[in-house]
């Protein structure tokens, strides 16, 4: 399936529907490319399983699929080959409460959690949020590719105060599938620091052809030291029913962890949304590689057309691109200028990190004609500028 039948197949036109990207583009007048969704709907085969199991009416208590954590990891280590164990998988309902949950379980208030920025906003509330310390390494800019300042890492991991890193792999808003080196080398000082890695991997699976994600677990000599967040409600747009697993193998740590949500009684499965990631699972491989080409596609027509012009991130995994506006948004943010200028809302540089205004994030996962209509009003905007 090619890019273009992939979108005639499985594009929505979302203006009818009470989405909040959409709801919000129109009151702003604005083509909506900000919130991480996607304008696509999944794979018929998925559609079909719900409405059967919707159909049938019975929405008692209800198991998961006996077959679930097998399909569940199938897909892993068809995807990422690696091979989950049964046991060390928990779920929750999303991705942010699997931070918290995490978070409370596994460190004590006034703990250090030290963060990359710029950073995914949550990032930074569930640990102020929390009562924990909150720290902050900046990642290093070469020309639109971030990677990891080790040396500072080390010097404020060597404090002593640190507890847990939290790492975003790949990297929303910065576009990185990080390479092997890279993840070692920052595991390697987690280890010898005593700091817990809470890898959050829900962009795993939308990586560009000729990447490869590596699940922060796969690194089995630092596995005791990490638990991940894994998820499929970003790989195929399954916001509405959310639902997440936390993979522990570590068995001190995965006690803690049972042990919170049973306090707190939040282990329990949503069946009817665990169901949307199961189906997923298992018919979702061909969809999941159409639409790889479909954000590949869409990223090398922006970077084509606008690159002259604009500073914008190396995009790896993701379909989330960060974009400098630089001169061009002089005198506002970048955030203001798009709306004002282009009729584009996208998300705001600075909510990612203080410094970063002339910045914005632009979500690619749409339709190449969407694209085509950003690119022609920045490229306007851009040409006007210049004229001045
Ligand atoms: C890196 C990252 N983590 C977590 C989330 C939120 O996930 P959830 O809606 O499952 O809480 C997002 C959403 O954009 C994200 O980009």
């Amino acid at each position: 399936m090619n890019s273009e039948q992939f979108t005639k197949r499985y594009y929505i036109d979302r203006r009818k529907n009470d989405s909040v990207k959409w709801q919000r583009g129109i009151k702003m007048n604005c083509l909506p490319m900000w919130i991480a969704d996607m304008d696509f709907k999944p794979e018929e085969r998925v559609i079909d399983a719900l409405k059967t199991f919707i159909e049938k009416g019975d929405y008692g208590y209800v198991n998961l699929p006996k077959d679930y954590y097998q399909v569940f990891t199938d897909f892993h280590e068809r995807r990422h080959k690696i091979r989950y164990e049964q046991e060390w998988i928990r779920f929750t309902k999303g991705a942010i409460d699997a931070m918290y949950q995490i978070i409370y379980s596994l460190t004590e208030e006034n703990d250090g959690i030290l963060i990359a920025a710029p950073a995914y906003p949550p990032f930074y509330s569930t640990v102020k949020e929390s009562g924990r310390k909150l720290f902050v390494t900046d990642m290093i800019d070469n020309d639109g590719y971030f990677t990891f300042d080790y040396k500072d890492i080390e010097k404020k991991f060597s404090k002593g105060k640190t507890r847990m890193f939290m790492l975003c792999s790949p990297h929303n808003p910065l576009g990185r599938v990080f390479k092997k080196g890279e993840l070692e080398e920052l595991f390697e000082l987690c280890r010898k620091y005593d700091v817990l890695v809470c890898a959050d991997e829900v962009h795993a699976d939308i990586v560009l052809p000729d990447q490869e994600f590596l699940p922060a677990l796969s690194f089995e000599k630092y596995r005791r030291n990490i638990v991940s967040i894994s998820a499929v409600a970003k790989t195929f747009s399954l916001a509405v029913f959310s639902h997440c697993h936390v993979i522990i193998p570590n068995a001190s740590l995965r006690r803690k962890f049972i042990a919170y949500q049973r306090h707190t009684h939040t282990g329990s499965v949503n069946v009817a949304n665990a169901l949307s990631t199961y189906y997923c699972f298992k018919y979702g491989d061909e969809w999941l590689d159409a639409l790889n080409n479909v954000i590949d596609e869409n990223y090398a027509y922006f970077r084509k057309e606008l690159s002259p012009y604009l500073k914008m991130t190396s995009l790896e995994g993701t379909y989330l691109l960060f974009v400098d506006l630089g001169p061009y948004a002089e005198g506002s943010t970048a955030f203001e200028t798009l709306i004002k200028e282009c009729q584009i809302l996208a998300n705001a540089g600075e909510s990612f990190a203080p410094g970063y205004e002339t910045w914005a994030r632009i979500n690619l996962a749409t339709s190449m004609a969407n694209i085509r209509k950003a690119v022609r009003s920045l490229k306007k905007f851009i040409k006007e500028k210049q004229a001045v």
